[in-house]
């Protein structure tokens, strides 16, 4: 890889239905990163086995992830589409990586503390040591930029943390294999546009997310233009009008979040949103936020649809990824175990 390129992975897990979050915190960002950049996009399976999944459901979710990077307008020709699974250097670097990180970094991160809640004895350790394998995937293509969401903040700190203390722990090794000084890059977090943390509809301090109970809290993509209608009339708000300046949104978590997905889903700011809606209602701003949301998101409901029961189609475009995605992560995993000091 040329000192100069930039090349961008990011990752989904397929469990449960995409949904709005998903698609203004990641998937939008995706899709226009494949102008400017070589970009990776992954179906992240093995992350999805943290947490007990059924199999048959298991298959029909990472083809259902697959059809909605295709359907927002992922380019598998010009770019690489796969699930994690089929490249086996995922792995095989998550465990060096297990290696490399500390118990105390893992400790702290809130992500597990959520997911693992008063149970932690109970979790599985994958979920525990999941941030390692998401470092893997990054750092396994030497990646130097990964849009996400917020959410995935922390996690993105830890990779860098690792890439950091990999390249220094066999900064000898490394040097002796004539290789570059810093082996891995420090890879960039990309958490960018209004919506980097999409809110429920139904609760604006929380996470809109798939494992949310009330189907009125998310939007999916899959839904139809009634449903996406119906969830954003119904979605909380206060009684006051919309403030004209941003700073009018501070102690208002449900305008705040409606407002941010306006703004992203019309490519606009927060700022020029309220200059348009300040001092209007609620019951003038959400019918004219719905026929946005139906506008953009319902044929990206349709085309899923389609593409989803085409399972040769999609198949075909994983395990052409797959090869893709081995080639360039061999080369880099082969000094790896060089530096590691492996035989063979
Ligand atoms: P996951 O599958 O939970 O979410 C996928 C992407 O969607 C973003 N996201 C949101 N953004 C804004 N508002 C929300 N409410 C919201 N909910 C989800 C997430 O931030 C993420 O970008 N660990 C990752 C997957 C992963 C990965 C990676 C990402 C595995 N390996 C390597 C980047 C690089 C995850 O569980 O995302």
């Amino acid at each position: 890889m040329s000192a100069d390129l930039q090349r961008v992975f990011s990752g989904i897990q397929p469990t449960g239905d995409l949904h709005l979050g998903n698609y203004l915190g990641a998937i939008k960002n995706f899709v226009a990163l494949q102008k400017s950049h070589e970009c990776i996009y992954c179906v992240v399976d093995m992350h999805a086995l943290t947490e007990w999944q059924d199999p048959t459901e298991l298959v029909g979710n990472i083809r259902e992830v697959t059809a909605g990077f295709l359907s927002c307008g992922i380019d598998p020709k010009a770019h690489i589409v796969f699930n994690q699974s089929q490249v086996s250097q995922h792995a095989e670097l998550a465990w060096i990586f297990n290696c490399v990180a500390r118990m105390g970094w893992l400790n702290r991160m809130t992500q597990f503390k959520d997911k693992a809640g008063k149970n932690r004895e109970n979790a599985s350790t994958g979920l525990f040591t999941y941030p390692n394998l998401m470092a893997a995937d990054i750092l396994v293509y030497k990646a130097t930029h990964v849009p996400v969401g917020e959410d995935q903040k922390q996690h993105l700190e830890l990779a860098r943390d690792i890439a950091k203390k990999f390249n220094n722990d066999f900064a000898q090794s490394i040097k002796a294999q004539g290789l570059e000084e810093e082996f891995f890059p420090i890879p960039e977090p990309l958490i960018t546009g209004p919506a980097t943390r999409v809110m429920s509809l139904r609760d604006g301090s929380r996470k809109m997310s798939k494992s949310e109970p009330s189907e009125m809290s998310r939007i999916n993509l899959k839904d139809d233009a009634d449903t996406i209608a119906k969830k954003i009339r119904k979605a909380k708000t206060d009684p006051q009008a919309l403030p004209s300046e941003e700073k009018g949104l501070e102690g208002r978590p449900e305008a705040d979040n409606l407002v941010g997905i306006f703004a992203a889903l019309s490519d606009q700011s927060k700022a020029q949103v309220l200059k348009q809606f300040g001092g209007k209602q609620f019951s003038e701003f959400k019918p004219e936020l719905a026929e946005l949301a139906v506008s953009v998101l319902a044929p990206i409901g349709q085309e899923m649809a389609r593409i989803a029961d085409d399972s040769t189609y999609i198949e075909a475009v994983l395990s052409d990824g797959a090869e893709r995605a081995r080639a360039i992560a061999a080369p880099i995993m082969c000094d790896v175990r060089r530096i590691v000091g492996y035989i063979g």
